[in-house]
């Protein structure tokens, strides 16, 4: 598989007592921490500050040593944030496509002058002094040293790390703040969340689907053969733009990319080169992963300008994913589209950091940028509670109720460009932390009630924010990674960028018909009802292999499901429900 999910960690013992759930323990281990730490306070007491099993520990970090750590400040006016992102994100509404530019977020949300005066005195009495903001000044990011970064922060005990050839520095220590400082803030980032592990390698490689590796694979003409795309259907309007974001120490290629397009793309205008990278492109090998992004969303949004969010960050602290998620609100003018294929499990973080990366969602959103997440990898995901007890997994940010969450599809029969049914690998299931949002009340409904048998309800959250919301196909891709034709490289993080270009292509349209972006879709596209989508209805998603459930998860159905949601994209007729 080529996503950035980390893999489910099977056969983890938990010696705990069977009434106590990770989590709970981690509570509870940080009120006997809180005892000693007289007057600090926790701001993510359920963060799970445990080193993944890939990491190894390598020394204590210096006192002098540098970090910089990311400083989240509390915001202001987040309903009425909510309320104006449900008025522009819905058709029916005459406020529908009305954005925001950042600025005007900026004046929404930006802290209050208190907040920064108490966060910015507690900084400076601690001789921190080299800060920066974003425009919108709801984070600060400082530089400092270890030993400042632990006095600021009681309980932090940084060590450094080491996966591969890349290290960086962490706390497995829960951190604690003044508590004259901890209504101001959301959290802090860079001390305990480290990057997931991006798993290069192709299911074909693997050898699990040994009755497909016979297919003829997944090319440019093949995606726009199946969700009818005309030559003429590539991108025309000046100001459009699409941008994949990547986190792995891996990067793509303008030379795979080239090549890719040479093999591949004949019949099509498309570009054969990203017009901006932002961030550090670094001198190793290309990945799978990084070059199947680009090459993907440049074929489907074809003839579209393309920007590379690459490894934002440059200290041993940083958490990539939330550099980028800064960067978006340091940058007025960014792509209309992006896509991601990142994901951590939800259980991993704390809720202070994940609702906070939910307020960061809804601020693009109301600039009318539409946030694309893979849905995983794993179906349902399986986490143990206990020795006899298992649940689904949910994986953030595809959890989130303001980001648009794509599954995975494979084709039927392997030798034709058919119809499609649920790829057993594509993420989907229900939130743990997020309420299900209005807009999807409807079809999850109606699924819960018409599809029989429903896994076990100790397995998932009936109420939680159920993903995906629309798939594509994510089986037996051709990709091109140092100048060679790789095939069988499969997962959501195919999908995505696929769905992200066809985006992109009806952003094109409406550009020139004078309308704004798709912005924040999930509440237009929940109320096509499938309008312009090819419904997916057959085949079930993995989950826990234990006695409950057999390794399954939930199955496709006529109309939305948690597998496939909506389905897949009917070019011709998606556009034409979404062009007013
Ligand atoms: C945001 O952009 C400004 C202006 O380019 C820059 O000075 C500042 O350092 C940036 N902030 C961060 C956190 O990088
Ligand atoms: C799109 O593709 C489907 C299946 O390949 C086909 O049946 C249909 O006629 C095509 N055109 C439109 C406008 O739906
Ligand atoms: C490709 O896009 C450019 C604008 O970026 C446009 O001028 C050109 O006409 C497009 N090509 C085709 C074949 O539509
Ligand atoms: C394209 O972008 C430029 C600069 O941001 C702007 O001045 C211009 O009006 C835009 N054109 C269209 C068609 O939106």
């Amino acid at each position: 598989m080529t996503s950035t999910f980390k893999t489910q960690s099977i056969g983890v013992v938990l010696h705990i007592s069977r009434y106590m759930n990770a989590k709970t323990m981690r509570i509870a281990a940080f009120v006997l921490c809180f005892i000693w730490l007289v007057n600090g306070e926790l701001l993510e007491a359920d963060q799970d500050a445990s080193v993944p099993e890939d990491w190894v520990l390598v020394e204590r970090a210096a006192p002098l040593e540098e970090v910089e750590l990311t400083f989240a400040l509390k915001q202001q006016n987040i309903n009425q944030m909510k309320e104006l992102l449900k008025l522009v994100s819905d058709p029916e509404s005459h406020q529908y496509g009305k954005y925001l530019s950042l600025e005007e977020v900026a004046d929404l949300v930006q802290p209050s002058q208190l907040t920064e005066k108490v966060v910015q005195s507690w900084l400076q009495g601690h001789g921190v002094k080299n800060c920066h903001t974003v425009l919108t000044r709801d984070f600060l990011q400082c530089a400092m040293t270890v030993q400042v970064a632990e006095a600021l922060l009681p309980g932090a005990k940084f060590h450094r790390y080491i996966r591969d050839s890349h290290t960086l520095l962490r706390s497995t220590s829960l951190y604690s703040v003044h508590e004259d400082v901890h209504q101001h803030l959301d959290f802090v980032g860079g001390v305990h969340r480290f990057p997931p592990k991006g798993k290069d390698i192709s299911k074909g490689w693997e050898g699990a689907r040994p009755s497909r590796s016979c297919h003829l694979g997944v090319t440019p003409s093949v995606i726009r053969s199946r969700y009818n795309l005309t030559a003429k259907d590539v991108g025309t309007a000046s100001n459009n733009s699409q941008a994949v974001a990547q986190f792995l120490e891996q990067y793509y290629h303008p030379a795979d990319l080239a090549e890719f397009m040479t093999l591949f793309a004949g019949a099509f205008t498309h570009m054969s080169a990203v017009e901006r990278v932002v961030g550090t492109q670094g001198g190793g090998k290309a990945g799978i992963e990084a070059s199947l992004d680009v090459e993907y969303i440049m074929s489907s949004g074809a003839n579209i300008s393309t920007w590379v969010f690459t490894n934002p960050g440059r200290h041993e602290s940083q958490e990539p994913f939330l550099q980028w998620m800064l960067l978006l609100s340091n940058m007025s003018a960014v792509p209309w589209v992006h896509t991601i294929s990142y994901g951590d499990d939800e259980d991993s973080l704390s809720d202070a950091y994940m609702n906070r990366i939910n307020i960061e969602f809804m601020k693009a959103g109301l600039r009318g940028i539409s946030m694309l997440f893979a849905s995983g990898d794993s179906g349902a995901g399986c986490r143990h509670l206990t020795k006899e007890r298992n649940t689904f997994r949910p994986s953030f940010p595809a959890s989130s109720p303001y980001v648009t969450t794509v599954g995975g599809t494979s084709f039927k029969n392997p030798f034709k460009v058919t119809y499609e049914v649920t790829d057993y690998i594509s993420g989907g299931g229900f939130s743990n932390v997020f309420a299900m949002p209005d807009y999807q009340v409807g079809a999850v409904q109606a699924y819960l009630k018409n599809v029989q048998p429903l896994p076990p309800q100790t397995y998932f959250s009936i109420t939680g924010r159920a993903y995906p919301d629309l798939a594509a196909l994510s089986d037996n891709y051709w990709v091109v990674t140092n100048r060679i034709p790789v095939p069988w490289v499969s997962g959501t993080s195919a999908s995505t960028p696929v769905v992200g270009g066809i985006l992109s292509l009806i952003n094109d349209q409406r550009f020139l018909k004078g309308l704004p972006s798709l912005g924040f879709i999930n509440p237009r596209l929940y109320k096509l009802q499938g309008k312009g989508l090819f419904d997916v209805t057959e085949g079930c998603h993995l989950s826990c292999l234990d006695d409950k459930v057999e390794g399954k998860g939930f199955c496709a159905s006529p109309s939305w499901d948690p597998v496939t949601g909506w389905g897949t994209p009917n070019y011709p007729v998606f556009l034409k429900a979404l062009m007013d």
